[in-house]
């Protein structure tokens, strides 16, 4: 019992002063340089797209602190042009983290999509099989109501880094050093959000022997334009036709947004917009194409696609989170939705370390975001083989897509297992 009892004296002595000194550190770290060389925070956010920005407003929401280290400038970022369909589950997480009015006010509620093939035309019912609309809203705009709400809150982003180095992740004491215009500078964390997307340091930082890399990439590419032109319908269009997949989305009532299937050695310079809209009449619904309104275009680029998951999503206190784990061809519009998830398993793990010091949510972590992932892999694979056009493509396997899409066509469970998938899967609590 006397053991017992020093042992706990001693024990409780040194915590007391582990956290006395780690508190004057602290205090000693956030002075160390006053140019702001040097700062302590509890999570270090690699990367300031949606997922980095997301995950940042939430943990503020909860008080927990963070720093958003960005390689480019918030214009850099903002001029991205990407999907623009929302779960319901992202939708959510905006509204948590404050910044959904307007969304609510611009974007548009979708009950349903349009998909095409040969000379036919049906609808899959998102509303009737699930109960559960999307929200087309542009992610430049998701990114910029992040920006705004972070802005508002005084939250620390660090723009134009460079040299971003983690250290530690497998530790107890992680940081994150780096430059800025040269200048060293170093973020001791609890713990590293690696957000800094498919190019970004975080994944490579987790060593080769632990990660397991799955990859497919497409044998064709994605040229899309943006017209200030108003949409053909007032809900997408997903075309397969005997040219090539496209397909007809949209900003607002006055910018849409458009792309065709085209090989991968293709460039946009290949194509005048007069080009563009001849190709694209003629792989869509001839009921819409009479009625298609072009325009000039105010952005033309190829996207190439690819399926990509990186496992673990965990190593020791670094966490990857959105396209630095994962992407999927744009098909299902899954990207920012699968990002999303990652950021809410992410948020609620880190919310209950912190305040109910439970290691539960950041042990889970990665088995919970890799789950929903690879679901969304899938439906995005399933979606992008069903309505693309492959150059190795055999009679035999044209016959079998035709089948597929008369199945989907007729068969309701086909449709409300779509439906269930495009509107977004439940997050698993
Ligand atoms: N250091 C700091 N920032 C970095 C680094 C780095 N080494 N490398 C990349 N970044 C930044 C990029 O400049 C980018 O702003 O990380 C950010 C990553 O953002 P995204 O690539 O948009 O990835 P994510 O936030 O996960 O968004 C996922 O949004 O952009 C789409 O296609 C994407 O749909 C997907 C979703
Ligand atoms: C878009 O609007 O850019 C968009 C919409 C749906 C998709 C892909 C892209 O599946």
């Amino acid at each position: 019992m006397v053991i017992n009892f020093w042992y706990q004296l001693t024990a409780d002595l040194s915590w007391r002063i582990a956290i006395g000194c780690t508190t004057f550190a602290v205090v000693l770290g956030a002075r160390i340089d006053k140019s702001g060389g040097q700062v302590k925070t509890q999570v270090a956010i690699i990367g300031g797209g949606p997922s980095g920005l997301l995950l940042s407003q939430l943990l503020h929401t909860r008080g927990i602190d963070s720093v958003v280290l960005e390689r480019k400038t918030k214009d850099y970022v903002l001029g991205r042009i990407r999907a623009g369909v929302l779960e319901q589950g992202l939708v959510g997480l905006m509204e948590q983290a404050g910044c959904a009015d307007r969304m609510h006010a611009e974007g548009f509620v979708h009950d349903g999509t349009l998909i095409s093939y040969q000379d036919q035309t049906f609808r899959i019912d998102f509303g009737g099989h699930t109960g559960t609309p999307v929200m087309v809203y542009g992610q430049t705009e998701v990114t910029r109501d992040l920006y705004q709400v972070r802005e508002a809150a005084n939250g620390k982003i660090e723009y134009n880094v460079e040299d971003v180095i983690i250290h530690n992740a497998d530790g107890d004491r992680p940081f994150v050093t780096y430059t800025v215009a040269g200048d060293a500078r170093r973020v001791d964390c609890d713990f590293v959000a690696g957000c800094d997307g498919f190019h970004g340091v975080s994944r490579k930082t987790i060593p080769q022997d632990v990660r397991r890399e799955y990859e497919k990439v497409y044998p064709f590419g994605w040229l899309g334009i943006l017209s200030e032109t108003p949409p053909v319908n007032h809900e997408l269009i997903y075309a397969n036709s005997p040219r090539g997949f496209a397909l007809c989305s949209m900003r607002n009532e006055k910018l849409s947004r458009y792309y065709i299937q085209c090989s991968l050695d293709d460039h946009p310079e290949n194509w005048t917009d007069d080009a563009f809209w001849a190709e694209l009449r003629r792989r869509i619904p001839k009921d819409h194409a009479d009625k298609l309104v072009t325009g000039p275009s105010i952005e033309k680029s190829i996207a190439p696609l690819r399926s990509f998951v990186t496992e673990p999503m965990r190593w020791g206190r670094l966490f990857l989170c959105g396209d630095a784990a994962h992407i999927v061809p744009p098909t299902g519009a899954k990207g920012l939705n699968t990002a999303a998830s990652d950021v809410h398993y992410l948020y609620t793990a880190l919310r209950d370390f912190y305040e109910n010091a439970s290691d539960a949510g950041i042990d889970a972590y990665s088995q919970k975001a890799l789950a929903r992932v690879w679901k969304a892999e899938r439906f995005s694979w399933w979606f992008s083989s069903l309505m693309h056009r492959y150059p190795d493509q055999s009679d035999f396997d044209l016959k079998i897509q035709i089948a597929e899409l008369e199945f989907l066509k007729s068969n309701t469970a086909a449709q409300k297992a779509m439906a269930e998938n495009y509107v977004g899967l439940p997050y698993e609590r």
